[in-house]
């Protein structure tokens, strides 16, 4: 089998993000609940995510920087708080994750736009997702920044302080390449278009 090298040395940010979102498949989401100084209600998508450890339980996800090389609101939210949920997404859920993905303001909620319910946490100040199957209350460990500019990643390494899941069985869906989605459930792909 003779395999295609990619130097990513001279390659626009935009084509080296599209190949390792290609190659680097199936990923879980983590679907981010997090409150703003002022209290403004923040809910994104971020399939950049992993756990990475559990002595102490341990979670790493990554805003990257967007256009203009600007911190996304999730970012700014948890520097600022220091707290953080992370719920998971099932087939049923996904449309109401993916309308959350657009860019608004820092002072305007996505909430609204999911149809999800807010649901207050026990530790920490922003609310779970109670439509998802797991729920995990976070405090931010560190974020840590590599490199700079648009798709610049920015880790948040958290440590989970709660976990609420449903006993009775558990599935998720996780991103593939492009608007395409896999559901650990049954297996089925899908599509979704961003909003
Ligand atoms: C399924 C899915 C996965 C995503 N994964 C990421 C990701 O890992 N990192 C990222 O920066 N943006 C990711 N996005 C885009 C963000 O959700 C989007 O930029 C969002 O507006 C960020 O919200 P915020 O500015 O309120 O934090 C993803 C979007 C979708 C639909």
């Amino acid at each position: 089998v003779s395999l295609v090298t990619h130097r990513f040395d001279e390659m626009p940010p935009a084509a080296a993000y599209a190949l390792l979102t290609q190659v680097i498949q199936p990923r879980p989401i983590a679907f981010v609940s997090t409150l703003s100084l002022s209290g403004v209600q923040n809910l994104a998508p971020f399939s950049f995510f992993m756990a990475g450890g559990s002595n102490p339980p341990s979670i790493c996800f990554s805003p990257v920087l967007s256009g203009g090389g600007l911190e996304k609101d999730t970012l700014r939210n948890i520097r600022d708080t220091g707290e953080f949920v992370v719920n998971t997404v099932d087939r049923t859920m996904a449309e109401g994750m993916n309308a959350t993905s657009v860019a608004l303001g820092p002072h305007e909620s996505e909430w609204h736009l999911s149809g999800f319910t807010p649901e207050p946490s026990e530790l920490v100040r922003p609310p779970r997702v109670a439509e998802s199957l797991a729920q995990m209350e976070c405090r931010l460990f560190e974020i840590v920044s590599h490199g700079e500019g648009h798709t610049a990643a920015r880790y948040v390494i958290g440590e989970v302080l709660r976990l609420h899941v449903r006993p009775e069985g558990f599935g998720t869906i996780a991103r593939m390449g492009g608007p395409d989605y896999i559901d650990s459930a049954t297996g089925e792909h899908f599509s979704i278009a961003r909003p």
